[in-house]
């Protein structure tokens, strides 16, 4: 419990904490040129739950892609462990310092879903390991393409990642029966994000960008998004930019008739996390959606859904869906500039997943087991 005055100083250390932040983001490098570099790291890191099983069989997949490059030194696979949730309790810490080191010894990251406490649950409620490793890395972007070829489906949501809600979302306080957090939007912050949109819609073909805010409500900071956005459009002539509430694009993607319209879309961080559930579901459920979520010094890559503790308890971790963990293989292979591999990879995937379908993960016995579902994709590899 907090008193007024304490609730104040609360505010005047977030707020020094993110004009420090946007100093950084205006001293940034520019991308790295991954194409330049003698050996490029990949950190693989399981997490937990069902994590260690998909990322496992993703990264005998992306070996196996990638084996010539392997095989002359030019890729590294590096195993990081310790971003389990007993270990993240025991040092108290969201990533413990040595596992916080060994990522950023990597050029890119293949991680695993990792387990988020909140109150209730058996641990102390410390903060979610994505949003530190989001904030300690500066992956800004996190990038969420859903498709769904015979309905039209075609979208990439741009989901800003390292503010909003998300960035002070452990410093919320009570002062007496009144609860507050705080949502953060910078200028640098949305910017580099909505120009990452654009920039993506113009290399890709696309002509339209939606932003997605509840600016008519959260006046400043989604209000901050939408401005930014409508200046930066001015920039991008080929490209029409429209601007809706999120309540409304909800109710649009399940409108069979309006959902095609959209492409690209760049939203901000809450609205990002929820959107992109809905939109994955249209492909098949989290299970089937990966996540790219890019900085300019760091890029990690992931499942977009949690670590499924309970299918542990109830030894189905076997019959883990590893889809998820193979598409944001996928997008790893395309920003580390693997393009040709990329694309062998998600053809392999769409044979597997939504043509052929030869075998289907169920999530039980019913179905088969992730480790074979790997082998039927590199068999797919193989043939191709
Ligand atoms: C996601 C997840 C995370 C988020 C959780 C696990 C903290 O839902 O990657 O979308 O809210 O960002
Ligand atoms: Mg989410």
């Amino acid at each position: 419990m907090f008193s007024s005055e304490e609730a104040g100083q609360r505010l005047a250390g977030i707020l020094q904490e993110q004009k420090a932040r946007v100093a950084a983001m205006l001293r940034q490098d520019d991308f790295v040129e991954y194409g330049a570099l003698p050996t490029l790291l990949i950190g693989v890191c399981g997490g937990d739950g069902i994590g260690p099983m998909i990322t496992r069989v993703a990264e005998e997949v992306l070996r196996f892609v990638l084996r010539s490059e392997v095989e002359a030194g030019r890729v590294a696979f590096r195993p990081i462990n310790g971003l389990t949730i007993e270990n993240r309790i025991a040092c108290g810490k969201a990533i413990p310092g040595d596992v916080l080191a060994a990522l950023k010894a990597c050029h890119v990251i293949l991680k695993g879903p990792t387990t988020t406490p909140r109150a209730g649950d058996p641990w102390p409620n410390i903060e979610s390991a994505n949003v530190a490793m989001r904030k300690e890395l500066d992956l800004f972007a996190n990038v969420r393409p859903v498709k769904v070829p015979d309905q039209g489906i075609d979208w990439v949501f741009f989901r800003e990642n390292t503010e909003g809600a998300y960035a002070a979302g452990s410093l919320g306080l009570e002062v007496g029966d009144v609860a507050v957090d705080f949502t953060i939007a910078t200028t640098a912050g949305c910017r580099r994000l909505i120009r990452l949109a654009f920039e993506h819609a113009k290399k890709t073909g696309r002509d339209r960008v939606s932003i997605v805010t509840k600016a008519n409500v959260i006046k400043t900071t989604d209000g901050k998004f939408l401005s930014i956005a409508k200046e930066l459009a001015k920039d991008y002539p080929g490209i029409t930019m429209d601007d809706w509430y999120v309540d409304i694009v909800a109710a649009k993607l399940v409108d069979p008739k309006r959902r095609r319209d959209f492409q690209v879309l760049a939203l901000p961080n809450l609205y990002g996390d929820i959107i992109t559930d809905e939109a994955a579901e249209f492909q098949g459920g989290v299970g089937t959606a990966g996540s790219a979520n890019i900085g300019a010094r760091y890029a990690m890559f992931e499942a977009i859904h949690g670590s499924a503790p309970r299918m542990v308890e109830e030894g189905r971790d076997v019959y883990a869906d590893p889809c998820s963990m193979l598409r944001a293989s996928v997008m790893l292979l395309e920003h580390i500039g693997r393009v040709r591999q990329a694309r062998a990879l998600e053809r392999a995937l769409d044979i597997c997943m939504l043509e052929e379908k030869k075998l289907t993960v169920t999530g039980r016995d019913t179905g088969c087991t992730c480790a074979e579902f790997a082998d039927y994709v590199i068999s797919k590899l193989n043939a191709s």
